[in-house]
């Protein structure tokens, strides 16, 4: 299987890379490839809501969402990685998931594999349940298939998130696909 990581972290050496990576490790010990796509590091404008599209059609904006939707266009899987901004996603990853409107059908009949990997600060039980909905709702809008979901509480800084069992569940997820 072709899974795309939609790396939603700025910050190349954080938590939120922590779990990517031991994910990446677990899929590809399972035999699957891998490609991160650093959506912080391109060049992605917010949707301007001009619908010119019509939903499904060329975008008018020429930006590196193109590179983005032709990698999600030929992937089994694409898994989420973002840290918890404000109880979502962060800024840099919700751009790109509204950028899906310009194929938003292409995506939805391609019934694609789905994962959540996040990281917060907080670990109150209810720390992500504005994420979590969220998630579950573009999975069931989008008709993704949920592969899982990897919710690292009390994931504040790399050293925290090291000493955690979150690692070691992505690393699980991974290889269990
Ligand atoms: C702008 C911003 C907003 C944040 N909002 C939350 C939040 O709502 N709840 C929380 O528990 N942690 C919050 N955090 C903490 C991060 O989610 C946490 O430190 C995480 O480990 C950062 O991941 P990273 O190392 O990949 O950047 C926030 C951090 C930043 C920079």
């Amino acid at each position: 299987m072709k899974i795309v990581v939609l790396m939603g972290s700025p910050n190349k050496k954080g938590s939120t890379s922590i779990l990517v990576d031991n994910f990446l490790k677990g899929a590809s010990d399972a035999g699957h490839s891998c490609e991160v796509i650093d959506i912080t590091r391109m060049n992605v404008h917010p949707c301007t809501g001009c619908v010119a599209c019509g939903y499904e059609g060329p975008c008018v904006q020429k930006d590196d969402n193109e590179i983005i939707k032709s990698k999600l266009m030929k992937c089994d899987m694409i898994v989420f990685a973002t840290p918890l901004y404000y109880y979502g996603m962060s800024a840099q990853l919700k751009t790109v998931v509204d950028r899906f409107c310009a194929y938003n059908s292409s995506l939805n009949s391609r019934h694609l594999k789905s994962a959540l990997l996040a990281v917060a600060w907080n670990s109150d039980d209810w720390t992500f349940d504005a994420l979590e909905a969220h998630y579950k709702t573009l999975v069931r809008y989008i008709n993704f298939e949920d592969m899982g979901m990897i919710l690292g509480y009390g994931c504040g800084t790399p050293s925290m998130t090291s000493r955690s069992k979150y690692p070691d569940e992505a690393y699980k997820l991974g290889k269990s696909l």
